[in-house]
């Protein structure tokens, strides 16, 4: 049998036996069939998307490499305090300091996704996108960490069943940074109680939307969220630690992230046969003269992508210059013990492997110097003074309206081939890559950055042998950008925010 005749019969299987066992209606699986045959054939009708790679007969993407797009809940959701949601710290944070958010604005109701999720799964659908990748709001889910809240159930298989009805695949983070208040009101991510909450929002999940969701993301970025959350403490919920907060965060998430995996394996992965993974995120750093030797550039890459890759991909546990530098640092600053905490053996086993994919977020990449000066141990820590990376930018690379953000698409090849060559060649799913601007409808610089980094991953793929299996654009619309509030348009949809309806335009890039 050939395979497509095999991935047809697999799929009119499947599907007949979702309508039996009654989860489906007729008519779902009919739209289902319909339109998974039709993307199967032609796997995106984007005019801009892959048009420079098609052009390049020698950079073709692989038959199987899916392209998709990417929101996250407390981005697009609104509805913050709906049908039994309680507040998550972003909602805490943006009501208390509104003078934090640039704009002045709030996400309370954002672009509505929560009424209006349908016109959501019809803007990806029209773009001819294979997968949809967006975040569940805990507090939805269990507003006070104990009882399950049907409401929020009840509206994320409506988002679901949306997607599959349109022929998408729904790609589920489960935590994009809008942590429970409840949570963080008993210490949040520095206090390893956030391993059983997790871990116990991860079974609820799993267990409700696992027979239709089969590619979970456990965690966000962690680098930013705890550097910006527990260590700057700009993000909700702002607790500033840099240096110490940052890594315990850190470390309760990387074991919570692999809790949460090994749960699925043990209990859901027979019955369901997903894939669970993690979504990372790292510019490449490129030294920017001959003072940074190999040795620095490699220690670099080690502290940024190898603090949280290396437990999961890498030897297993913390890179060694990190356990072995910020320990030093520490009993100079007087301390007890070392700032970065420790992993035991078994921690350090159940950490490593737990995670079917690499996920990665890229967006940009950065010249590097190595600060070498002795610091005053009086002085504050941090991943910075530890790390002792400064970044700038080279002038000639063309700037997004976000300060850090410059187009590197060859940095993306090289992030690509350092990950190959460090953690023995994972899959790699790219879970955001993406543009900011000004809001124009005419977004040449989105379609040459979308173009460029798929030329690029095209070229990782095809000429070093990465192994990419997926691309996510950022993101689907024009959103709430933390604490720039709508000053940066990353959306290839505007949306018309003064209407209660919240009409979306496609941007020139996806028309
Ligand atoms: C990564 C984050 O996951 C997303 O929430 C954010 O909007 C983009 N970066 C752009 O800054």
């Amino acid at each position: 049998m050939s395979r497509t005749i095999k991935f047809i019969v697999v799929i009119i299987l499947t599907l007949i036996s979702l309508y039996t066992i009654g989860s489906w209606s007729e008519q779902t699986v009919i739209n289902y069939f319909v339109s998974i045959i039709s993307k199967s054939i032609n796997p995106t009708n984007s005019t801009i998307l892959i048009a420079d790679i098609s052009n390049k007969s020698s950079q073709k993407l692989p038959e199987n490499f899916k392209i998709g797009i990417s929101t996250s809940a407390y981005q697009i959701e609104g509805a913050w305090d709906a049908d039994g949601k309680t507040p998550s710290t972003w909602d805490t944070l943006i009501h208390s300091h509104p003078e934090l958010i640039s704009d002045g604005s709030n996400a309370d109701v954002a672009s509505d996704s929560y009424h209006l999720f349908k016109d959501d799964i019809s803007a990806v659908n029209s773009i001819g996108l294979q997968f949809y990748r967006f975040s569940i709001s805990w507090t939805r889910i269990l507003p006070n960490g104990s009882a399950i809240n049907q409401n929020g159930i009840d509206y994320y298989n409506k988002v679901i069943d949306e997607c599959l009805a349109n022929g998408i695949e729904p790609v589920v983070t489960m935590f994009h940074w809008d942590l429970p208040q409840w949570l963080q009101d008993l210490g949040g991510l520095p206090n390893e109680i956030f391993i059983d909450y997790f871990v116990a929002y991860a079974d609820v999940l799993f267990k409700n939307f696992g027979h239709k969701v089969k590619r979970w993301i456990t965690v966000n970025e962690p680098y930013n969220y705890c550097i910006i959350s527990y260590g700057f403490g700009i993000w909700a919920p702002a607790i500033k630690s840099p240096g110490v907060g940052d890594y315990l965060c850190g470390h309760h998430l990387l074991i919570a992230h692999a809790k949460a995996y090994r749960l699925y394996r043990e209990k859901y992965f027979k019955m369901f046969g997903g894939e669970v993974g993690i979504t990372l995120e790292s510019p490449y750093y490129i030294p920017k003269d001959s003072s940074v030797s190999d040795k620095d550039h490699q220690r670099a890459l080690q502290y940024r992508l190898g603090w949280f890759a290396n437990p999961l991909f890498g030897t297993g546990g913390y890179p060694h210059v990190m356990i072995d530098e910020i320990n030093e640092r520490s009993k100079v600053e007087g301390r007890p013990f070392s700032r970065l905490p420790q992993m035991s053996e078994e921690v350090k086993k159940l950490i490593l492997g737990s995670a079917d994919f690499l996920g990665m977020n890229y967006y940009t990449s950065s010249l590097i110097l190595i600060n070498k000066a002795e610091r005053d141990p009086r002085e504050e820590p941090s991943w910075f003074s530890d790390s002792g990376v400064k970044e700038s930018a080279d002038p000639t690379w063309k700037q997004a309206k976000t300060f850090w953000l410059y187009s590197v698409p060859d940095g993306l090849k090289s992030l690509l081939n350092w990950i190959k060559n460090e953690y023995n060649n994972p899959p790699v799913f790219i879970t955001e890559n993406g543009w900011s601007d000004e809001g124009q409808m005419i977004d040449d610089d989105r379609i040459d950055y979308v173009n460029s980094h798929l030329l690029a991953v095209a070229e990782a793929v095809n000429e070093d042998q990465c192994n990419v299996i997926a691309y996510t654009l950022w993101s689907l619309f024009d959103s709430f950008e933390w604490n720039s509030g709508y000053t940066l348009k990353y959306g290839f949809f505007h949306v018309n925010y003064s209407s209660p309806t919240k009409e979306k335009t496609p941007k020139k890039s996806v028309e």
